[in-house]
Formats: C-alpha cells, structure tokens, sequence
C-alpha cells in the first residue's frame, strides 16, 4: 500500500446554480486495456490513454469513467482488485495516474474511479489474512460458512460465473461466498469495520483528486441475513439466490452511510454513480432522490435485458415495444424527483450496432440512429469506448477467441459438465457475449489499429480498415461526426440535457418517438429503429414551431409536418427556436 497522495490536482469548477453539473454532463467510460497502449505490450495503459485526451476533449465529453486500473490476478479484467491504492504495472504507475488526472483536468474534464467492493480478489491482503485461520481477526470480512451436511455447500445460490456461489477451502474446511468467480470473494459489509476500511480508501482517491465514483454492482452489498435459500432454478441445482442478495434490507442504510463519511460536503462536485444489477425504478428513485443522501444516479440493467431469455445465454430477437415500455416507465419514473444515466453499452455489453442495428449496409445510419435516441432522454448519457464511431461486435469463431472468465466458466459448465453441443453452445454465446465490447479500440487503418506496436492482447476486429477514429474524423458524415454534434446539441440546450422527457407511440414496433419540454422550448425525435421504411401511423404530424436540427439522411424533411414516411434507420430532431434566437 502506498502513502497518503501527494497535493490534490485541482478538479474543474462546480456548475453554477442548483443543477448539478453532472446534469449537462456526457460521460465517456474507458476499457483501459483495449484504449490505447503506449509500451509496446499489447495491453492497453494509462500513458496511451494520456496520449487520446486530446481526442476525447475534441469529441466534447465532461467526465471520463476509468474501468479498474489496481493491482489485480486479472481473473475478471481488474474487477479483482487486489490492492486498492495503487495502480497494476500493467496500465503503469501511481505517478502516470497524477499526470493523467492533472491532464484530464487541464482539459476541463472530469475523471470516475471504478471501485469493486462487493467482492475483492482472493490475492487481496484481507483475503489471505481471512482464509489463514477461523480466528483470524479478518476471518468475518468475508462471508465464511461451515458446511451444514458434509460436501454440500451452506447454501443453495448460483454464482453469476456458473457453478455454486460457494467455495470449499482446503485450509480450514469451510466455505466461502463469491457471487461473481472464485478468484472474487464477497466481502462482508455487515462487519462495520469492512465499511469503514472502504469509506477511507475511497476518501483517500478523493484526496488524489478523483472528481467521483461509479460503484460496481454495488446493490449486492446487503444480504438477507443468514443467507437462506433462494427459490430452486428448474433444470439447474442451484437456487435464485438474486432476491436475496439484490437490494438487500441494509441498503439504503450502506448508501446512506458512504455518503456521509466519503461524499460528506463535496455533494455538488462529486459525481457518485452505482451499478446495480435488477434494481427496480421505484428502488432507483429512492436512492437517486437527492434528499435520501445516497447516489446520484444508477445504471439499470432492465433496458439491457429486454432481448434475454432464460439468460444471456439464450438470445432473442428485440421487440422495439419492449424497449420503449421499459425505458418510458424509468423516464416516468424518475422524472420528478431522481435522475437517469443512459446507455446502451459498456465493458459487459455487445455493439448496440450489433445488437440492435444493422453493422452490414445500414451500419453508419443505424449506429447514428441509436445514438440519436440515446442523447434524446432525459439523464446523463454514457459513451462507451468505439460506440462514437459505431464499432461491431468481435469476430468470436472458436472458443479461443472467448477470453472473458463469464464465457469460458459458461462453456465449461455446459459442455464439459453438462455435456451440451460445443457448436450449438458457441452459437448461444456469441450474440451477447461480453467480448464483443472489448476488441482494442480502432483509431486508424494501420495494422494493429493504431492501438498497439505488438500483437494485442485480444485480436483488433479486422473492419478497423473501414472502421476507425482517423478516417471519421474529416468525414462530416461519420457516425463520429455525429455524435459530436448530439454532445454539442446537449451543451447547447438544456431543452436536452433538463426538459420533462415523454416518450409515445409505445406499441409501434419500428418507430421510436420522444417529445421534450423545457420552459416553453420543445423538441420531437422520431426514429425509424428497422431495416424497412416506417410510414407515419397519424400522419401529418403538427408540431407548430419545430425545425430539423439533426439527422442521419442528408435530406430529411426540413418540419415534423413535412414527414410522411422514415426511410431504414432515419433518425431526427426537431426542436424550437432558442429563445431570443
Ligand atoms: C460488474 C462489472 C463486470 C464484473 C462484475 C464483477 O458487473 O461491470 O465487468 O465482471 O461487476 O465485478
């Protein structure tokens, strides 16, 4: 562990007035190892990262999420942390993550510290203290349990990454808990001293000058005491232990607590946002209230989850109305009161041009077409790295072009263990995997993509000959052109980044529709989410007022009432004057 930081870099000034800056905020979150690498080892790191501010800048995001640079084994892509102060060798040091902040800082951004404290790595200090022996002070840091009948763990639940959530350790013959891999045992938020230890070292990021936080599945903290067993999953051995370990009774009381002991004063500068697996709207705006002193937003995953089966694992087709429903009902939801984040991608999500769109003909339109009706929402909306230049799933032929632990412990349990189909197992995986997020970012034609001197770490997706930031750059009709233009639209008008949100035509099942309001101001975006041209259901539309400000056509109607039909993934907005414009 490494002493108390040197002098805090200075973080930009506050928004003024009551709307928190955060509000008019585009945030863009960053897959370290797949950004940019700067040594020459194929692994993305802080110095590459560095090297892009420039680009970030220009694209025009305010605040930078970084995925976790610690120390880490790696088992989960550094969401094993095992050692919280520092950073790994791999992304650099202590003193590159100075100097990116300072940098970040100098260019009037802001940067988020991913902190993992549901769960820390099996190599982290406390957990080796913890397993050496039953009386060890640590041992109640963690989740420890004798087994009630000999071989058979103490209960019922399922880990995330297949397999029980349970692990037998050969030291002392008991159990521990870990919801996510074995390497990642939960830590046991019960023990106040394990809360404490957390609020210090987030306290300690602060005083680096870290501008705020987002929490991994951070409402996993509270489990229902006892742990009991959850209802029995057909067809598998385990029980759905997520009812008893999501949302737990002690939640609010933990969020409550964090903020008061790490957030404290600083609530109009820190930017605290949690991810949280499962949470309900009418849960998320209780704890995004600003009055309950919890987090300022939350990532939901119910949005995300639409075109599930059974699991990730058993895709399905999207059915638009299902998205809409799900995303009107969170826009309702929390339109008085709390505050949304918005997205569509992320380290643990496929392409959305992939998923959703179309990345063969209708790539660049389809991918503009998403992001048009992302930024259209009320919430602060979240980039993922490449999504601003439309980048498409991996190419995931065999399984030794699968490197994330979910995927690889999937395939060993249901081939292996279960004896499935290798093929058809593959083809189940492929759709949603997490891996399809996480090729090296694509910054030029050049081999490697501009990423990486060596061979990368995982294979660069070979369209980077078509796809990349270079060529977008001085093409005014790039996906990248137009989400720089949907950042400045946000800037440019609270109407976007404040007004009420309503979405209609919730049954259609190609068009997606958004009216906003803001103080007299109004703006109409209508989307046609398909391959197939979409005639207007009550066509004309009248919206007095109301000009093209933004498409994915060069010739769009110029009014609402002008439209009769969109063409395959057209996508405007229409809004009214500036006042006094
Ligand atoms: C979050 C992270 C994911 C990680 C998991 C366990 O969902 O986004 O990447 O595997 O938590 O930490």
């Amino acid at each position: 562990m490494t002493d108390r930081p040197a002098a805090a870099a200075p973080a930009p000034p506050a928004a003024p007035a009551a709307v928190p800056w955060w509000k008019r905020a585009v945030a863009y979150q960053i897959y370290p190892r797949s950004f940019q690498d700067s040594n020459g080892d194929g692994v993305g790191d802080l110095r590459g990262i560095l090297a892009r501010l420039d680009y970030l800048a220009w694209l025009g995001v305010d605040v930078i999420w970084l995925s976790p640079v610690y120390p880490s084994p790696q088992a989960d892509g550094g969401y094993d942390v095992s050692d919280y102060r520092d950073i790994d060798p791999l992304f650099g040091t202590l003193d590159d993550f100075r100097d990116l902040l300072a940098a970040v800082h100098e260019r009037g951004m802001r940067l988020l510290m991913d902190i993992v404290v549901n769960h820390t790595s099996d190599e982290h200090p406390w957990f080796v203290e913890s397993r050496s022996g039953t009386d060890n002070p640590r041992r109640d840091w963690y989740h420890w349990r004798a087994a009630p009948t000999p071989g058979r763990p103490p209960n019922n639940w399922g880990s995330r990454f297949s397999g029980s959530a349970w692990q037998l350790d050969a030291a002392t013959g008991e159990y521990y808990l870990h919801l996510f891999a074995v390497q990642q045992p939960d830590l046991n938020w019960e023990n106040p001293r394990v809360r404490a230890a957390v609020y210090e070292m987030m306290r300690w990021w602060l005083d680096l000058g870290v501008d705020g936080f987002r929490l991994d599945v951070i409402n996993f903290i509270s489990k229902v005491p006892g742990l009991p067993d959850g209802e029995p999953i057909e067809g598998t051995p385990y029980g759905d232990g997520r009812p008893l370990y999501t949302n737990g009774p002690r939640m609010h009381e933990f969020f409550q607590e964090m903020h008061r002991e790490v957030v404290a004063d600083r609530d109009a500068v820190l930017l605290i946002v949690g991810e949280t697996p499962k949470i309900s709207a009418e849960q998320a705006l209780l704890v995004t209230d600003p009055a309950a002193g919890e987090l300022d937003m939350v990532f939901q995953f119910e949005h995300i989850t639409v075109d599930h089966g059974r699991d990730r694992w058993d895709p399905q087709p999207l059915r638009l109305s299902r998205l809409k429903r799900s995303l009107a009902h969170w826009q309702d939801t929390l339109a008085e009161t709390g505050w949304n984040s918005l997205y569509w991608e992320n380290h643990d999500q496929p392409r959305v041009v992939s998923r959703w769109g179309d990345d063969g003909a209708y790539r660049v339109a389809s991918a503009k077409a998403f992001g048009t009706v992302l930024h259209s929402h009320r919430g602060t909306p979240y980039v993922y790295q490449g999504q601003e230049i439309g980048m498409t799933n991996a190419e995931l032929a065999g399984l030794d072009d699968f490197t994330d632990i979910q995927s690889r412990n999937h395939y060993a349990d249901a081939v292996d263990r279960l004896g499935a189909d290798p093929d058809k197992t593959l083809r189940s995986m492929r759709p949603l995997a997490r891996d399809n997020g996480r090729t090296p970012m694509q910054w030029s034609a050049e081999p490697r993509a501009g990423f990486s001197d060596a061979p990368p770490w995982m294979a660069v997706n070979p369209n980077h000959r078509d796809v990349n930031v270079e060529d977008q750059r001085g093409d005014r009709d790039s996906v990248l052109a137009h989400y720089r233009e949907l950042i400045r639209l946000r800037h440019s008008r609270d109407l976007i980044a404040l007004g009420s949100c309503r979405l209609t035509h919730l049954d259609h099942e190609q068009l997606y529709v958004l009216e906003r309001a803001y103080r007299g101001e109004r703006a109409l975006v209508v989307a046609n989410l398909s391959g197939t041209p979409a005639e207007l259901p009550d066509a004309p539309w009248r919206h007095p007022g109301l000009t093209l400000a933004l498409s994915n056509y060069p010739d769009s109607a110029p009014t609402p009432g002008a439209l009769r039909s969109l063409r395959p993934w057209e996508a405007l907005v229409f809004v009214s004057a500036e006042p006094g414009g």
